[in-house]
């Protein structure tokens, strides 16, 4: 029984991993081969020839002229996914096709839509301008993790772990003191969590990257859009500074962290991660430490949530787990997604 959504949209790679060659990345269980057009265009189809099944992506299957050629026998495909050339036969079988992913490229990311193609709606791929916007700096990464997604979906909800798993880097003592508060908007399907510090120790993820020093105003808004993109909203600022009602913030920092949150298979998960800054644009030194130290703090992520799998796969069935105040976040994030499993026609559990 599945435990990840379809007919949803996925992040399946950032735009500057695709071009004019052959890439392969498996999203949701499917293989999926990726590669970029003479004009541009990203291309997605099934990474898999529709004659004996070879990958495209395997040497020497190789792209030529915008065609990808079968490294098997040579069947011979499109961008659109049509079969051109099939050897020994001028007739091509009317069904020698592989069927194009509906994709969209935005906001640095490439989107694939696993499901039925026809539900594909384009305007329900949830935005974070911030990630291709002059206004931002980012640095970005992808960590593999040999873990379900769920247990990330967890892990990113509630930052209270922070103060534990992240000490020295993101996390402090206020981190987990205070208190949280959930909303959840079930008309846009978005989860929302905020824990705002007024007087909180600076770590020293801000306190090098902004120059602020000894206590700050730091605040976590977290909006989740299941199944794929978090987004959490930082705010560093002197203690006592707040926004003008206009929403001009001139006296903050702002960090947004984007995660997208994809199945690679049932047990395994693409863990995509961006940080944009609206401060120190172009310096080359705090992009540096930003992106060494955020990779620190997700490699640790990565490292307790495999241990966390192991356990996982292992337990009895209907084992119970304790909730508290933090879990809250958490627990509405599955409840978004046991109703996106729900829509579909053979619904399946979180787990
Ligand atoms: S498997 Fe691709 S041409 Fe035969
Ligand atoms: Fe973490």
């Amino acid at each position: 029984m599945s435990s990840i959504p379809r007919n949803q949209w996925y992040v399946a790679a950032y735009s500057s991993e695709i071009g004019q060659d052959l890439f392969s990345r498996t999203i949701c269980g499917e293989p999926i081969l990726f590669w970029r057009t003479r004009s541009g265009q990203v291309t997605a189809v099934p990474d898999r020839c529709v004659h004996r099944r070879f990958p495209l992506s395997q040497a020497p299957s190789r792209l030529v002229d915008d065609q990808v050629v079968c490294g098997y026998h040579g069947f011979t495909y499109g961008a659109d996914g049509k079969c051109v050339f099939v050897p020994g036969q001028s007739r091509i079988p009317r069904t020698a096709r592989l069927l194009p992913y509906p994709l969209v490229e935005q906001d640095s990311f490439v989107w694939v839509f696993i499901g039925d193609a026809a539900k594909a709606d384009v305007s329900s791929i949830p935005r974070a301008p911030y990630l291709a916007s002059p206004a931002y700096t980012t640095v970005a990464g992808m960590e593999p993790l040999q873990a379900r997604f769920s247990l990330l979906v967890d892990n990113l909800l509630d930052l209270s772990h922070e103060t534990y798993l992240h000490g020295g880097y993101i996390g402090t003592p206020e981190v987990a003191e205070t208190p949280i508060t959930t909303e959840v908007d079930d008309d846009a399907g978005i989860v929302y969590v905020s824990r705002h510090m007024d007087d909180a120790e600076c770590p020293p993820f801000y306190a090098k990257s902004t120059g602020l020093q000894g206590r700050i105003s730091r605040w976590q808004d977290i909006e989740y859009t299941p199944p794929c993109l978090y987004k959490l909203h930082s705010r560093i600022a002197p203690v006592g500074s707040v926004p003008n009602p206009d929403g001009s913030d001139p006296d903050a920092f702002h960090v947004e962290v984007v995660y997208a949150i994809t199945p690679e298979t049932e047990h395994s998960t693409h863990d995509f991660w961006s940080v944009a800054r609206d401060f120190a644009l172009g310096d080359e030194e705090v992009s540096k430490f930003l992106a060494e130290n955020n990779r620190t703090v997700v490699l640790q992520d990565v490292e307790a949530l495999n241990v966390l799998e192991g356990v996982v796969s292992a337990e009895p069935a209907g084992y119970q787990e304790l909730s508290i105040n933090i879990d809250t976040g958490g627990l509405a994030a599955r409840r978004l997604l046991q109703r996106q499993l729900a829509q579909q026609p053979t619904s399946a559990a979180i787990s």
